[in-house]
């Protein structure tokens, strides 16, 4: 059982403050854990609040009824708990940060109790041996980085690696080649809240830039090393039309330009390429080029169940993003991760642009067998993830 749950405000990777939790156990468990936080969030999201704010009301609603009651090691029990003290559909009351960090601090805890490592703990004894092949960040701008591309991310994808440890090192190596030929362009970059790469080039220079870089490092390696997108196509959207600096793009003009870049570029993926509520839209494209690349829905399903099973009734994209964050317990995470694999949708496990040191999302995805896990290059809060895989593939494979 649950002993104690302790909240504090620490700092995540761009210096604001989010919540972390430490939760105890009676036989002497102990797990610790932090809430991202996005910057490009969507607007079906659970609730943020104001790290104090949620501290103060998860210790007042959801700490009593944990503590004494409720056992670690059962995740169900310890969500349910949070959904119950929270009391609304979307963590308004306590804050998805203080819920997720709760609910992640308590899992770890229930690993420590069992003496088993946390992807064991969440994927239990029959879990399958897929491992992640990480998705990496290589040039970023949109609401990441002022002055960069219109396009938020631009993600090298190593899909032909043979292990996790070689397609980490093959994105820290496109991100890298990437950097070189920025420089021999003669352009300056800084780097995004991601640590990709914020050149002030436009998005066509940029497509040539990412798939020169992987090209050299896909000979390099000896394995194919492709990429995709992430459009984040909200940030673009006027209402009326996306909107690319001085370019505008009506909603059909979008679905060409993103079908033809699927093509141009063989994108093995592509998430968000419309707004947030265009189902339809997502239907179409999914028609035209679904059997060639993967369409992930972020902002389109924000890790809710009852949104993807929308995406499914009507063939709308053919993959999810998962931010437990997004949800508020890894509970709820799950299940939107069970769902999208019955029904064909490759669940894409993924980090915040906002960041800290934790590692959950590396074990949830090893332990669902998420194909794919979202979770930058380079940067010390993005390689803690893509160690902590490297680790976790030496005993579990
Ligand atoms: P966010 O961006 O964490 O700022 O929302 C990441 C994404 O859009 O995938
Ligand atoms: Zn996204």
């Amino acid at each position: 059982r649950i002993s104690g749950v302790s909240l504090r405000r620490v700092l995540d990777s761009r210096g604001n403050p989010t919540v972390e939790a430490d939760v105890l156990t009676v036989s002497g468990g102990f797990g610790r854990a932090a809430a991202p936080s996005g910057a490009s969030t969507g607007e079906h999201e659970a609730i943020e609040l104001p790290p104090g704010e949620a501290i103060a009301a998860a210790r007042k609603h959801a700490v009593p009824r944990l503590v004494e009651t409720v056992h670690a090691g059962n995740q169900r029990e310890v969500d349910a708990a949070l959904r119950g003290a929270d009391g609304t559909e979307n963590f308004s009351e306590i804050g998805a940060n203080s819920a997720v960090a709760i609910s992640m601090a308590a899992a770890k805890a229930g690993a420590d109790v069992l003496g088993a490592p946390l992807y064991q703990h969440l994927g239990g004894a029959f879990r399958g041996e897929n491992f992640p092949v990480p998705l990496g960040n290589v040039v970023g701008g949109g609401e990441h980085a002022a002055d960069a591309t219109h396009i938020q991310e631009f993600l090298a994808a190593p899909v032909g690696a043979p292990s996790v440890a070689e397609a980490a090192f093959a994105n820290a190596a496109v991100h890298e080649t990437v950097g070189e030929l920025l420089t021999e362009r003669g352009v300056p970059a800084a780097k995004g809240d991601e640590g990709a790469w914020a050149p002030a080039i436009d998005d066509a220079e940029a497509f040539e830039i990412v798939a020169e870089a992987c090209e050299r490092v896909a000979e390099d390696v000896g394995f194919e090393v492709t990429f995709g997108l992430d459009m984040a196509a909200s940030e673009l959207w006027n209402g009326d039309a996306y909107q690319y600096g001085e370019t505008s793009r009506s909603p059909a003009e979008q679905i060409d330009y993103v079908a033809d870049l699927v093509e141009e570029y063989e994108l093995a993926y592509v998430e968000d390429p419309l707004e947030e509520n265009d189902f339809a839209g997502f239907a179409e494209l999914t028609d035209r080029v679904g059997d060639r690349t993967l369409l992930c829905g972020d902002d389109l399903f924000v890790t809710n169940t009852e949104r993807l099973q929308q995406g499914i009734e009507m063939a709308a994209g053919n993959s999810i993003l998962i931010k437990p964050n997004q949800i508020g317990t890894l509970s709820l995470a799950v299940d939107a991760i069970e769902t999208a694999t019955r029904n064909g949708f490759t669940p894409v496990i993924s980090h915040r642009s906002g960041e800290t040191e934790d590692t959950t999302i590396a074990h949830l995805a090893v332990a669902t067998g998420a194909p794919f896990i979202k979770t930058g290059t380079v940067g010390g809060e993005r390689t803690a993830k893509l160690n902590e895989l490297i680790r976790i593939a030496e005993d579990a494979v």
